[in-house]
């Protein structure tokens, strides 16, 4: 094995203190899904999380994080990842994503849901389900020691087989001590992915990004940060922090009250 893949393998106790920031953060994803309704805005979702945050004595990864200015993303309709929480009030067919990260005695947790708003259009709806089922179908092909292409091998051909396409800008990553490390976690298959392998001990997250129309994004150029689709086509997100461990895949950030695999939206 590579060394620098050998230095990404967490011992027993790395492995519970990821557990452990995989855990508060789905319970902060738990405190915040109730609020997440029609008339709320994405800047009081985002003063939630960071209050629970820091009222537990944790901190927020992306507050600062390369000057990142608010505690999540909150990513709206054409929005794919990235959204900066603002004074916007969600409203009655918006899909938003909301991402958060926690770090737990410097470890990280890091997840997303999609919400539908009210009654959302056919679109919206097929693609939010398509991200979701696209998450667990990639964790349920991964193994010990199988490659990182595992992941795009799964979530490519569902995604088209129901007529939407995968962001390739934006990837899942390993997860640790620091917010974005290696391996890259892209969901399609490449070279690199073809190569990396996901052995015991090794933390990453899966996060696939589906577009209802083109794959092709576009940045918002007076923020730096917002992510759109090219077409203003909607896209949707799920994320989870995974440890791959000698039995299979852990998922780190499981809520309680959350949509469960098999969940229809
Ligand atoms: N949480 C995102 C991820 O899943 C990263 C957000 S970085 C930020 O990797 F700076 F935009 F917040
Ligand atoms: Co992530
Ligand atoms: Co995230």
């Amino acid at each position: 094995m590579l060394t620098k893949q050998k230095k990404l393998i967490l011992s027993g106790a790395q492995q519970d203190a990821m557990r452990r920031a995989g855990q508060a953060n789905a319970e902060l994803m738990d405190y915040v899904r109730p609020h997440v309704k029609a008339g709320i805005s994405t800047g009081e979702i985002d003063e939630l999380v960071h209050r629970w945050t820091i009222d537990q004595g944790y901190r927020p990864a992306t507050l600062g994080y390369q000057n990142y200015p608010k505690s999540c993303c909150t990513s709206i309709n054409d929005v794919i990842c990235h959204g900066i929480p603002d004074n916007y009030r969600l409203k009655d067919g918006d899909i938003v994503n909301v991402d958060i990260t926690t770090v737990v005695d410097g470890w990280h947790g890091d997840q997303s849901e999609t919400f539908l708003i009210g009654e959302v259009s056919k679109d919206k709806r097929a693609v939010t389900q398509c991200a979701f089922d696209c998450l667990y179908l990639a964790i349920d092909a991964l193994s010990p020691g199988c490659s990182v292409s595992k992941i795009g091998e799964t979530v490519v051909p569902e995604a088209h087989g129901r007529g939407f396409t995968v962001v390739r800008e934006y990837v899942g990553h390993g997860l640790g001590r620091q917010f974005h490390l290696d391996p890259s976690v892209p969901h399609f298959p490449n070279r690199q992915s073809r190569i990396d392998r996901l052995y015991p001990g090794m933390c990453f997250t899966v996060e696939p990004m589906i577009n209802a129309g083109s794959r092709y994004t576009r940045s918002d150029k007076s923020d730096g940060w917002t992510v759109r689709t090219k077409d203003g086509a909607a896209s949707a997100q799920f994320e989870h922090s995974i440890l791959m461990t000698e039995d299979g895949p852990e998922i780190l950030t499981l809520t309680k009250n959350g949509p469960r695999q098999g969940h229809k939206f």
